[in-house]
Parts: structure tokens; C-alpha cells; sequence
């Protein structure tokens, strides 16, 4: 085949690619060891002096511009599919048969991976902690000492020993103030349990995605303008949001900030208890008491601090209107989710 003739070829085939994978298919097709653009540099052992210097420079812009366009209409495609899923014409299907015979990553994982991008990008390091910890670190380091009212709302389960499955992942906070000191920029990922009794939008076993950022003034500007941007780079449209006061023993003030239901539109449905809105991060200004507790020089620095919803927000983001699909482990609904 000619040069011109693959170029032809090639936009020929891109427009017909209807997804990514076949994009990749035709990547390899022609810029694969055996593709057609390969195949063409073999001519250029036949050639001598001036042409086979031409020829070479030819088919390297070749190259060149076929990686290019192959990126483009994946974009494109990617794009595309963005555009579909945001119009909800994709809900996903929980009678649909599972055809899947390549593992898939789970929703959260998903959801959990873009939001750590978006974190990194800003500077933000991501931090692990473990989901068995004791009462310091889940209670009194957050200033809810014994017998404050606020345990009530973080019944969990106890292990003979006395350590606990973490209700948060705000128990992370003391052991990362104390590892890194201030200035800090964390997010923490993980799982989290609470005793609860279960619906369409509460589960026992949930995950959250904490965040903390200390410095030298930091203020409740600087916190609005990073879920904003989070919110914004994570549903790739304008969200509504709502800030009301909010109160955690932890951050002085504390809000909640909530989001307008995207699988009702905010006209009440189970997936919002019927109020619209949705409770997905909860934020402040981390206390004090709670700094001091870490190690931190309360005159010099101060920070804010978020305990996101990862569950919920994959919730929002995918349309899945029941909480216990997540943990299910039934594939017909789980394979059907991509990082798009
Ligand atoms: N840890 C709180 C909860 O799970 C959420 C939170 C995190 C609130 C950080 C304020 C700041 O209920």
C-alpha cells in the first residue's frame, strides 16, 4: 500500500471505530511491529542517498500524524460517552446479563481513583491508614471525648481488644498531622462502618475520602474554592451546592455541604430521603483542640478539613439509586461501570 493510500485508510476506519477498544485495535493495525506503517519502513532498505532520507522524513510524519488522530477520536469517543451518561441515557441495568469476561474495577475504585487525581494535581498527597483503630484516634482526638453525645451517632462494631472499626475516616487525622506536621495538603481514602440499619441510602460498610489542608491563613475561602473545583472536575457540569452550618466537635465552624440530587434532579426521591438534596461532605474549620492534639502550633497555623462521601458521590455519579448494590458483589450490576 502507498503512504497516501493508509492515510486514506486509516481516517476511513477511525470514523467507523465506534468505541475505544476498537480504536485500539486499529492502532495496533497500523502502528503495531506487523501494522501497515511499519510494514511501509520496510521499503526503505531499497532506497539510496537523498530519496531514502525523503522517504523516511514522509513516513515519520506518517507516524506521527496516525498516533495523533488515533488520540483525537479516542478523546472524541470519550467525550462522547461523557455527553451520553450526563443526558442519563445510560442508567445502568440491574437485570441486564453480566457478558463481562474481563474482571472490572468496582464503581468506587473508580469514583476514589478521579478524585485522588484531581487532589494530586492540586498537590495533595494520598495517604492509607488501617480500618481497625482504637478510641483515641476515632474519638478523642477529635475532641468527642468518653460520653459526648456525638458517639451516638457513630455506633460501631468493637473488637475484644477494645480497638473498634473505624466510623470515619477523620480517625486518620492525628497519626498524619503527626507524621507530616504542618504545612500539610492529605486526602485519606477508606472504609468505614457504623452500626446502622440499612435502606436505599445507608449501608454499614461505606467510604469515605478525608481531606486536610494546614497552613498559614488558611480559611473557609480556601475550602469552598477546593470542593468547588473538586465538585466541578468529578461531574464534568455545573452542580448545585448548599452550605449550611453543620456540627462535628472536631471543626470550628463546621458546615455541610450538599449537593441537588442528580438521580431525581432535586425533586425528592428514596435516594435523597425525599429531600432533594444530598449530604455529601461534610467540612471545617479543623478545632484547635483538635491541632493541638496533633502537634500543630495554633498561633502560627490553621485548616480546614472534608470527609466526602466516596459511596454517595459514585451513587450520584453513576445513577445508582440503592446503596446495597455497592456491596452486593452481584457482577450483573458491578461489571457495568468504566472509568470514562
Ligand atoms: N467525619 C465526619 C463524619 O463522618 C465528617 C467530617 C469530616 C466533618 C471532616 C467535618 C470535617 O461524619
Amino acid at each position: 500500500m502507498q503512504d497516501t493510500d493508509v492515510k486514506q485508510q486509516l481516517e476511513a476506519e477511525l470514523e467507523k471505530a465506534a468505541d475505544v477498544n476498537e480504536v485500539e485495535n486499529i492502532r495496533v493495525a497500523y502502528l503495531g511491529k506487523k501494522g501497515y506503517i511499519t510494514e511501509l519502513l520496510k521499503n526503505l532498505k531499497d532506497l539510496k542517498g537523498e530519496q531514502k532520507k525523503e522517504f523516511g522524513q514522509k513516513i515519520n510524519i506518517l507516524k506521527a500524524e496516525a498516533d495523533a488522530k488515533i488520540t483525537e477520536r479516542i478523546e472524541l469517543l470519550k467525550k462522547q460517552r461523557i455527553e451520553r451518561m450526563i443526558e442519563k441515557s445510560e442508567q445502568y441495568d440491574v437485570t441486564l446479563p453480566c457478558t463481562l469476561e474481563q474482571g472490572s474495577y468496582h464503581p468506587i475504585t473508580l469514583v476514589q481513583r478521579e478524585v485522588e487525581e484531581i487532589f494530586e494535581s492540586m498537590g495533595f498527597t494520598v495517604e492509607d491508614y488501617s480500618e481497625i483503630v482504637d478510641d483515641y484516634h476515632c474519638f478523642e482526638a477529635l475532641n468527642i471525648p468518653k460520653h459526648h453525645p456525638a458517639r451516638d451517632m457513630q455506633d460501631t462494631y468493637y473488637l475484644d481488644n477494645g480497638q473498634l472499626l473505624k466510623t470515619h475516616t477523620s480517625a486518620a487525622q492525628n497519626a498524619i498531622m503527626r507524621k507530616y506536621g504542618a504545612p500539610l495538603r492529605a486526602i485519606f481514602p477508606g472504609r468505614c462502618f457504623r452500626n446502622e440499619s440499612t435502606d436505599a441510602c445507608h449501608e454499614n460498610t461505606f467510604f469515605q475520602m478525608e481531606g486536610m489542608m494546614i497552613d498559614e491563613n488558611i480559611s473557609i475561602s480556601n475550602l469552598i474554592y477546593f470542593m468547588k473545583v473538586m465538585l466541578s472536575d468529578v461531574f464534568k457540569q455545573d452542580i448545585k451546592v448548599r452550605l449550611r452550618p453543620g456540627f462535628f466537635p472536631f471543626v470550628e465552624p463546621g458546615f455541610e455541604l450538599d449537593i441537588n440530587c442528580l438521580i431525581c434532579g432535586g425533586k425528592g426521591c428514596p435516594s435523597c430521603k425525599n429531600s432533594g438534596w444530598l449530604e455529601l461532605c461534610p467540612c471545617g474549620m479543623i478545632h484547635p483542640n483538635v491541632l493541638k492534639a496533633g502537634g500543630i502550633d495554633t498561633d502560627k497555623y490553621t485548616g480546614f478539613a472534608f470527609g466526602l462521601g466516596l459511596t454517595r458521590l459514585a451513587m450520584m455519579k453513576y445513577g445508582i439509586k440503592d446503596i446495597r448494590d455497592l456491596n452486593s458483589g452481584n457482577l450483573k450490576v458491578l461489571s457495568q461501570f468504566e472509568n470514562i
